[in-house]
């Protein structure tokens, strides 16, 4: 065998011995919860790793060993809630990991053992057993820390079999119950203790002073005791001695005032340090505690308070007295005079607690949910220890009489006043805060803005959410302290600026009615790091972009940002979260938008006047218009004629100065001879009745050609003009070369109107005749001019010449001159 592949194997035995020591803790915990599945049996396709099992709340009576030998990795199995009645620890035999077993609310009554010796928490708590299911395995189950049972009856050999474990928890359950031999309880090994008794029976006392002597820590629910005062067993002096409870917690207790007095004085003069009563209902006479006679105690009173008191902590919840005849003085002297750290009585429609007479030891009194009203420590010098003050849920009414109570407190840290009626009187009212408050909560109450003129000038956090205070107001003290404001749920309509909390840090502003949160927060207030403003009606316009920029600058500091930001208004934007809310720069500013708005108009304006001015465009538009006119009116009026087509050879159009030349030369140069040149003029050939544009625009049409006698003249008349649109507009629609233009006499291109771009155009582009000054260049300009024309008409217009010669003579042609 070579060195390599010893190596191998060796690799391989380590990989092995690794993937062992791996496996079980890359497996994941595999839970199956059935609970609530009105199961009657445990069910069979259960998942075969799973670890922890719930099979609570069902209706499963019986359990077998089949049902779980398939599940060896079980640790925590439920089955609390269900209808078992015989319970047998062998079916889990094979389930030797299971640590946590629950097997509370059954009916369960009897029990056959097998030992579990993982089992750390066993709860058979709430079920039927007449005797205590302690069975010897118990006792071998070293693992054991919780234990629950439930029984009728207590002997003091109940216990023996795990009296040497060192248990955590044992909690009883003592439905039916008829017997406890005293000090049975004793023989448990606990720290904590929890029995619960049968609501409806009289309370065994001897479980509260066997309680006290076994465990610290002793929870007891449901102590009544209905019996005449005479028959109640009262503690032996030699309990006191022997307690061990420092933790006592009675639950749900309805008893004569004279047997509570003497739990308390039990509890106080033993080691018990933390104190509670809950769900207290006392009945009977109040007396005092100089009158009242110690029963039992009596004796030895004098020596035990010398050796001192251990208590640090009363609290009473939910009290309430069913006596007839109450001194409540008494009571509140009583409560008042003790020399403990803390007191709590919450809930007990008190309504008032006196001064203590001497210097108090309270460090922390809570008097909330009660009836306190503003006499409450009024000129009260003797809560210097005083760090906390809890009195919410009261009916105080006026701020400023709060601060004067705190006036003597000088220790006085943290002050809850939330959930009272304060209001605030304006600001000929004064107040008078100890220096020492930092922290006070004036939440839900019904205070306005003039709060800010009433506040302990050290305050570092200070909570005014849910009042009615609807601004911050200018010229109030500075609070340089102040670290935390909370003004959730008032009525702000922007947020705060920090001219009089210079050092604030956290601001909460949500739930108030800011539509536009103005933009220069984060300016003002250099030390926040934290702004909660979500939850406000955002209205959804340009001023909010300030805000949103000032959200993208603040780096985070918003906090619930983007979820808590959302559009109110306008309606349409309702619902829509700031983050994707974008208007452009050019809708939100006015200067940016006039500016442009101004800009168009005057680009258009220049347009406009351009097209007036240099090109003529609304002349050009007038005559397109008759044009169309004219056209739609002839295909209406006479269809034949439209049909007939061609009737001249040329239109001649000329400017009435150089009518003289166009009679005694042209038309009789062309017209005479073989060629027959037919040529529509205006004198002649006019429709009377026809408007001018008609005539002419008929004229055009019926020619083949169109002749243009430029000279200066013509230039200056707007008719001729007129007509040389007709033509050419003519000349693009039919796309034919139609048009001759003769020069008479050279046109300075200055002479011609700036407007007459397309004559010009046209004078530019086209070859013109020119009417030579020569005599004997005359007969080839006509024959030029004629070869230019001649063009064979259509033989049909023989018959609609009669016509034409009929209109001939007209008046009209004196409106030509222009
Ligand atoms: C068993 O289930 C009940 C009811 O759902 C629950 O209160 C209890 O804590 C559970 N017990 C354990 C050990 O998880």
């Amino acid at each position: 065998m070579g060195p390599l592949t010893s190596i191998y194997v060796f690799t391989c035995a380590f990989l092995f011995i690794l993937w062992n020591n791996i496996q079980p803790t890359v497996e994941n915990e595999i839970t199956a919860n059935y609970s609530g599945h009105l199961l009657t049996e445990v069910p069979k396709n259960i998942p075969v790793h799973t670890h922890i099992l719930d099979l609570s709340h069902n209706r499963i009576s019986e359990l077998s060993a089949l049902e779980f030998i398939s599940l060896p990795d079980l640790q925590v199995l439920n089955l609390s809630h269900n209808l078992i009645t015989e319970l047998d620890f062998r079916v889990f035999t094979f389930n030797q990991d299971l640590e946590y077993l629950d097997l509370s609310h059954n009916n369960i009554w009897k029990a056959y053992c097998q030992m579990l010796a993982r089992l750390r928490h066993l709860d058979l708590s709430f079920n039927k057993f007449t005797v205590l299911p302690i069975c010897q395995e118990f006792g071998i189950m070293f693992h054991l820390e919780y234990l629950g049972l439930s029984a009728m009856m207590i002997r003091r050999s109940d216990f023996r079999y795990v009296t040497h474990l060192q248990l955590n928890t044992v909690f009883l359950t003592l439905e039916d119950f008829s017997l406890y031999e005293p000090l049975s309880l004793t023989a448990l090994n606990t720290r904590s203790l929890h029995i619960v008794f049968a609501a409806n029976q009289n309370f065994n006392f001897s479980l509260l002073y066997d309680g006290m002597r076994t465990s610290e820590s002793l929870k007891i629910v449901n102590l009544r005791y209905n019996s005449s005062h005479r028959d109640f067993p009262f503690p032996s002096l030699d309990l006191l001695k022997k307690t061990k409870v420092t933790e006592l917690m009675l639950d749900t207790v309805d008893l004569e005032w004279t047997v509570i007095l003497e739990i308390f004085l039990l509890a106080w003069y033993s080691p018990v340090e933390h104190f509670t009563v809950r769900n207290l209902i006392f009945r009977g006479r109040v007396v005092k505690l100089t009158e009242y006679k110690l029963v039992s105690l009596s004796s030895s009173l004098e020596q035990l308070i010398s050796s001192g008191v251990s208590m640090k902590a009363l609290t009473l919840e939910h009290v309430r007295n069913k006596m007839y005849y109450f001194n409540q003085e008494i009571l509140y002297r009583q409560f008042s005079e003790m020399n403990i750290d803390s007191l709590t009585i919450h809930d007990a429609c008190m309504p008032h607690m006196l001064c203590p007479k001497r210097a108090s030891l309270f460090r922390y009194l809570n008097f909330s949910r009660n009836a306190l009203t503003d006499e409450l420590f009024q000129n009260c010098d003797t809560l210097a220890d005083l760090k906390l003050l809890i009195l919410r849920r009261n009916k105080f009414q006026s701020l400023s009489k709060v601060s004067f109570m705190t006036r003597h407190m000088k220790s006085l840290k943290y002050l809850d006043m939330s959930n009272n009626l304060l209001r605030n009187g304006g600001a000929k009212e004064r107040c008078h805060w100890t220096d020492s408050l930092a922290e006070l909560d004036l939440s839900s109450n019904q205070l306005t803005e003039s709060v800010f003129e009433c506040l302990p000038v050290n305050i570092s956090r200070l909570d005014l959410q849910n009042n009615q205070i609807a601004s911050v107001p200018k010229g109030i003290a500075e609070l340089n302290s102040l670290k935390e404001l909370n003004l959730a749920s008032n009525r702000l309509a922007d947020l705060p600026g920090c001219r009089a909390f210079v050092g604030l840090q956290i601001l909460n502003i949500e739930r108030n009615l800011i539509l536009t949160p103005s933009a220069d927060f984060f300016e003002s207030c250099p030390s926040v790091k934290e702004l909660q403003a979500g939850q406000n009606p955002f209205k959804c316009s340009c001023e909010l972009q300030d805000f949103l920029h000032l959200e993208r600058q603040s780096g985070g500091k918003l906090s619930g940002w983007p979820e808590a930001y959302v559009c109110q208004y306008p309606e349409d934007l309702s619902g829509t979260q700031l983050k994707d809310f974008h208007l452009t720069e050019l809708a939100c500013n006015t200067t940016l938008l006039l500016v442009t708005a101004l800009l168009l108009t005057l680009v258009l304006v220049a347009v406009v006047a351009f097209l007036c001015i240099y090109l003529d465009v609304p002349w050009y538009v007038r005559m397109l218009w008759q044009w169309t006119q004219t056209k739609r009116r002839a295909w209406h009026d006479s269809p034949e004629e439209r049909e007939s087509g061609l009737q001249f050879h040329a239109f001649i159009s000329y400017s009435e100065r150089d009518s003289l030349w166009v009679k005694n030369e042209l038309i009789p140069n062309l017209e005479k001879g073989e060629g027959c040149i037919r040529l529509c003029q205006h004198e002649r050939n006019f429709i009377p009745g026809k408007s001018i544009v008609e005539n002419i625009i008929n004229c055009i049409e019926k020619s083949y050609r169109s002749i243009f006698v430029l000279s200066p003249n013509f230039v200056q008349s707007e008719w001729c003009h007129y007509e040389l649109y007709f033509a050419h507009h003519k000349l693009f629609s039919e796309n034919s070369n139609s048009l001759i233009l003769i020069l008479l006499e050279p046109i300075p291109s200055y002479v011609i109107p700036a407007r007459y771009h397309k004559l010009k155009a046209l004078m530019a582009k086209r070859t013109y005749l020119e009417w030579p000054k020569e005599r004997s260049k005359h007969a080839l300009f006509w024959a030029n001019l004629r070869a230019a024309i001649s063009i064979k008409l259509p033989t049909s217009f023989e018959t609609n010449e009669e016509q034409s010669d009929v209109a001939s003579t007209s008046s009209i042609t004196q409106h030509l001159i222009k």
